[in-house]
C-alpha cells in the first residue's frame, strides 16, 4: 500500500500477465449490511478488503453484529432484525463510503423507528456534501425521524425513535431515481425490515440513474430470501411477509469498476501479449461489466468466460467514441483516461451523477487531463477529451487525485504516454486514496506493465559497511514506493550458502557457482535462502567477514551482476551497496555516497547486533570495520569509491529521517514536475 505524498509512474510501454482483482465494493458493502440484518451466520467468501468495507463492518460491530475471520473468509452474525443498542446513542463514523452512508441510514432508520434508540451517522467533509435529501423524505414518509445535523439535505443525520413505533408501509413510497441509484437500493435493502402483513410499493419519479446497480441489489436481495417484484425500473414491490435468510455461504465476486482499469491498460499496451484478469468474467452480475463493450468500440481486443478476462490491444491509436454513460457511471471514468490515446474527440454523456461522487469527478478529470496536454470541455453532464495535439506535447504533471480512488487509478493510465508519443513519467499526489476499493491497485499494475530499462529510475546509496546505506535506501525507498535492493545481502547470502554447503574460502570456482545458484527471495523485511528464513543469520559477524572476501572475486561479482539488474522494476529502485553507483547501475538518476565516521558506525553496529541478540565489543568491531573497509577500497575489483558524479553525505550528526529528507530533497530537484 502506498501510504506516501506522491507516487512517480515512470513512462510505461507494456503490459503481460494475469491480475486478479478484489471483490466488488458494491457488492461486499450489500452482503455485508445483508448478512449483517439477517438472522445467523452468512460466511462471505473474498470480500473486499478495504477502506469502504472496513467502514461498514465497524457499524455493524457497533450495532451488535458478529463479525470474524481471516481475510478469506469473513463471518458476520446478523442481529436478525433487531436492534438492542436502545440503551446508547450511537455514533458511526462512515468516511466517504456511500455503499455505507445511504443504506445505513435507511436501515437504522427503520429499526430505530420501531425499536427505540438514538444513532448519528457522520463522515468526512466530502461526505457531508454528498446528497441524501431525497433518501430522507422517503424515510419520512415511513414515519422515520431524521433530523439534518449539518446542512438539510446532507450528512450528518440523527436517527431517533422510541420503542414500539410504527413504520407506515401501506402508501408506495415516492422517490426520485435521477441524483443517487443509491437512494433506491438503499430502501430496498432496508424495507424487508418493515415487512409485514401488506405488500410494501416503491415508487421511482423520473428516470432512474445507474440501473444496474440496481440490478445487483435486486440479486443480492434474492440471495437473502426476498423476491422483489418489479416493474421496469419505476415501480417496486416487496411482497408481504418477507424476510431475510442468510445464506449460509457467500462469494463476492472482483470489482468489475476495478477490472476497467486493467481492460484499458490491455487495450493500450497489451501489444506483445494479451492481459489476463481472473476474479471477474463476461457472466459478472455488475453493470460496469459493460465497460468491455465500450472499450471493444475504442479497439480493445476482448476474450472471456466465467470469471476470467483477457484485454490486447486492437486498433491504434483507439477510436474515439461518443457515448451515453448512464449506465456505468463509475467505469466511464476509464473511458475519460482512454481517450487521451484516441484519434479525435470522446464524448461521455449523461454523466451528472459525477457531480456527487467521492469529489466532482467532471471537474476534477478535466482539470486533470488538461494538465497532460489534453483539450477538454466539460458541461453539467458531459466531458470531451482529445489527446495532446501532437505527441510532443504531453507535460511532466503532477496530478491531484482528490482523496478519489478512481481519479487516482484512471489517471495512472496516463503514464503509457510513451506509446502515443510522449515521454513523460506521470506524478500522482495521494496515492493512497486507491485503498478506498483497491489498496493494493499499484502493486498490481506494476507487477504487470513494464518499460525499457533506462526509463526505470534508479537511486544509488553506496559507502562504507554500518554507514546505514540499508537503512537509508530502505526509508527513502519506502517514502517513493519503489523497490529496493540490498546488495551487501548477495554477498552475504553467497558467503551463508558457501559456509553451508561446506564450500572452501580459497575456492574461487565454487564461490562462483554458488553465487550464480543462489535459490534467493525477498519478502518484505524477510530473506528467504533455499526455503529457510536467513534474515538474522546474513547479519552474523563471520558472515559478514566471509562476505567481504568472497565479494573480491571477479567470479562471484559476475555471477551475481544479472541478479541485481533484474531488481530494476517499474516504478523504480533504490538500491545499496558498494558499486552501485560505478559498476551496477552507472546510469542511476541520482548517486548518493554516504558516509559517516568509523567511530560513529562501529556504535550503530553494535547496537544493532545487540537489538539482534548478538554479542560484540566496541572495540573489536571498529578493527574489524576498518579492516573491511581497507579490503573493500583497495581490491582490484569494483572497489569501494564514490563514482565521479555522486554527491556525498555525511550522516555522522543526521537522524535517518533527516539523511531521507536530504536524499528525496536531491530526487525532486532532478525529477522535477509541472
Ligand atoms: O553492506 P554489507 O555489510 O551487507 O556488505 C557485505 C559485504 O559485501 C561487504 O564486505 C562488501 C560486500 N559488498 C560489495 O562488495 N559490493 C556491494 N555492492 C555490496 C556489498
Amino acid at each position: 500500500m502506498f501510504d506516501i505524498p506522491h507516487l512517480d509512474v515512470p513512462p510505461l510501454r507494456r503490459v503481460a500477465g494475469t491480475v486478479r482483482l478484489p471483490g466488488s465494493k458494491s457488492i461486499s458493502n450489500r452482503v455485508l449490511l445483508l448478512a449483517g440484518l439477517s438472522e445467523g451466520i452468512t460466511e462471505i467468501h473474498d470480500l473486499l478488503d478495504s477502506d469502504d468495507t472496513q467502514v461498514m463492518l465497524e457499524a455493524l460491530r457497533q450495532i451488535g453484529c458478529g463479525v470474524a475471520g481471516d481475510g478469506a473468509v469473513t463471518q458476520v452474525r446478523g442481529i436478525g432484525g433487531r436492534l438492542r443498542t436502545a440503551a446508547q446513542r450511537l455514533v458511526l463514523h462512515l468516511g466517504n463510503a456511500g455503499t455505507a452512508m445511504r443504506p445505513l441510514a435507511a436501515a437504522l432508520a427503520l429499526l430505530v423507528t420501531r425499536d427505540g434508540g438514538e444513532i448519528e451517522l457522520r463522515g468526512v467533509a466530502r461526505m457531508h456534501e454528498r446528497p441524501i435529501g431525497d433518501l430522507v423524505d422517503a424515510l419520512r414518509q415511513l414515519g422515520a425521524q431524521v433530523e439534518y445535523l449539518g446542512h438539510d439535505g446532507f450528512p450528518p443525520l440523527l436517527l431517533r425513535g422510541q420503542a414500539g413505533g410504527a413504520v407506515h408501509t401501506g402508501a408506495p413510497i415516492r422517490l426520485r431515481g435521477d441524483v443517487s441509484s443509491q437512494f433506491l437500493t438503499a430502501l430496498l435493502l432496508a424495507l424487508p425490515l418493515a415487512g409485514g402483513a401488506q405488500p410494501i410499493v416503491i415508487e421511482v419519479d423520473g428516470e432512474l440513474i445507474s440501473k444496474p446497480y440496481v440490478e445487483i441489489t435486486l440479486a443480492l436481495l434474492q440471495r437473502f430470501g426476498i423476491v422483489v417484484q418489479r416493474d421496469g425500473f419505476e415501480r417496486f414491490t416487496i411482497p408481504a411477509g418477507s424476510r431475510y435468510r442468510a445464506p449460509q455461504r457467500i462469494h463476492v465476486e472482483g470489482d468489475a469498476s476495478s477490472a476497467s482499469y486493467f481492460i484499458a491498460a490491455g487495450a493500450i499496451a497489451g501489444v506483445e501479449a494479451p492481459l489476463r484478469i481472473e476474479g471477474v468474467g463476461l457472466d459478472s452480475i455488475q453493470g460496469d461489466i459493460r465497460f468491455i463493450d465500450a472499450a471493444q468500440a475504442m479497439g480493445a481486443r476482448v476474450t472471456g468466460g466465467p470469471g476470467w478476462i483477457e484485454v490486447r490491444r486492437g486498433a491504434w491509436p483507439l477510436q474515439a467514441v461518443t457515448l451515453d454513460c448512464n449506465h456505468m457511471p463509475d467505469a466511464a471514468m476509464t473511458l475519460a483516461a482512454m481517450a487521451l490515446y484516441a484519434s479525435g474527440r470522446t464524448r461521455l454523456t449523461h454523466i451528472g451523477s459525477w457531480r456527487v461522487k467521492e469529489t466532482d469527478r467532471i471537474a476534477a478529470m478535466a482539470a486533470e487531463l488538461r494538465k497532460l496536454g489534453a483539450t477538454v470541455v466539460d458541461g453539467a453532464d458531459f466531458i470531451e477529451v482529445e489527446p495532446p495535439a501532437s505527441p510532443d506535447r504531453w507535460r511532466r504533471a503532477a496530478l491531484h487525485t482528490y482523496d478519489d480512488h478512481r481519479m487516482a487509478m484512471c489517471l495512472s493510465l496516463a503514464a503509457f504516454n510513451p506509446l502515443a508519443g510522449g515521454h513523460v513519467p506521470v506524478r500522482l499526489l495521494d496515492p493512497r486514496c486507491v485503498g478506498k476499493t483497491f489498496p493494493d491497485y499499484f502493486e498490481t499494475l506494476f507487477g504487470v506493465a513494464s518499460t525499457d530499462t533506462p526509463d526505470i529510475p534508479v537511486i544509488t546509496v553506496d559507502g562504507p559497511t554500518a554507514s546505514g546505506k540499508g537503512t537509508l535506501a530502505s526509508t527513502v525507498a519506502a517514502r517513493l514506493g519503489w523497490h529496493q535492493l540490498d546488495s551487501g545481502a548477495l554477498y552475504r547470502a553467497t558467503a551463508l550458502a558457501a559456509m553451508r554447503r561446506d564450500v572452501a574460502a580459497d575456492d574461487a570456482d565454487a564461490l562462483g557457482r554458488v553465487a550464480a545458484s543462489l535459490a534467493l527471495r525477498f519478502e518484505a523485511d524477510t530473506v528467504w535462502l533455499d526455503g529457510a528464513d536467513v534474515t538474522l543469520a546474513l547479519r552474523h559477524e563471520e558472515v559478514g567477514k566471509l562476505a567481504s572476501h568472497v565479494s573480491a572475486l571477479p567470479a562471484v561479482r559476475q555471477a551475481l551482476h544479472a541478479l541485481q539488474l533484474s531488481f530494476r522494476r517499474v516504478p523504480g529502485l533504490v538500491a545499496d551497496g558498494r558499486d552501485m553507483g560505478t559498476v551496477v547501475f552507472p546510469d542511476a538518476s541520482l548517486k548518493v555516497f554516504l558516509t559517516a565516521s568509523a567511530a560513529m558506525r562501529a556504535e550503530r553496529r553494535l547496537k544493532q547486533l545487540i537489538s539482534k541478540g548478538i554479542s560484540a565489543t566496541l572495540p573489536d568491531l571498529r578493527a574489524e570495520l576498518e579492516a573491511r573497509d581497507a579490503r573493500d577500497v583497495n581490491r582490484a575489483v569494483s572497489p569501494l569509491k564514490p563514482a565521479p558524479d555522486a554527491l556525498q553525505l555525511d550522516n555522522s550528526s543526521l537522524t535517518i529521517e533527516q539523511s531521507a529528507d536530504r536524499v528525496l530533497q536531491w530526487w525532486n530537484e532532478r525529477y522535477v514536475f509541472d
